[in-house]
């Protein structure tokens, strides 16, 4: 059975798109017999239709991950409907998820999907959520492929021991 993951984030330029494109490579390079789908959001609209910020594409690169081809989408109800993980990259981020679900449930649709933070899957990484980068230098974007990268593989570890707790 297919599991489907999304990522969110505020602008679905920096953060979000970087946790996809190392999902995907790292799934595909080391998790190849998971049944898996990722896809990625913003919780504001301020980016719609844009490619990642061009120096997420220029992080990712350096270390091998292609996400130019990315465009930003704002995050919907039906998404917590249609994927098994929606996983925010912040506080705000889940809080705003949150609300959205609590939105759905007044008019009676159904949640299928468990709500966290990207992070909950690596501990080690002694911090739940991945800082934005926006406002950043260089070093903030090398820190997010750090804790994408963390995470992400946590995250597949633990789809390839089953899935959810
Ligand atoms: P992201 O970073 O949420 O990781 O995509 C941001 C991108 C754009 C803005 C804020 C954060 N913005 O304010 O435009």
């Amino acid at each position: 059975m297919t599991s489907r993951v999304l990522l969110v984030c505020l602008g679905n330029i920096c953060r979000s798109p970087t946790a996809e494109g190392v999902l995907r490579a790292l799934a595909a390079r080391e998790f190849a017999a998971l049944d898996l789908e990722f896809d990625s959001a913003g919780t504001a609209n301020y980016h719609v239709g844009e490619p990642p910020d061009r120096r997420t594409v220029a992080a990712a690169r350096r270390r091998g991950y292609e996400i130019a081809g990315l465009r930003a989408r704002q995050v919907n109800p039906a998404d917590l409907e249609r994927f098994d993980y929606v996983l925010a990259m912040d506080r705000a981020n889940l809080d705003e998820l949150r609300s959205l679900d609590e939105l759905r449930r007044r008019g009676r649709a159904t949640t299928r999907a468990h709500l966290g933070l990207f992070l909950e899957y690596a501990p080690e990484c002694g911090t739940d959520e991945v800082p934005d980068p926006y406002h950043g230098g260089q070093e903030a974007f090398e820190r997010v492929l750090d804790l994408c990268e963390a995470g992400a593989r946590g995250l597949l570890r633990r789809l390839s021991a089953g899935g959810r707790t």
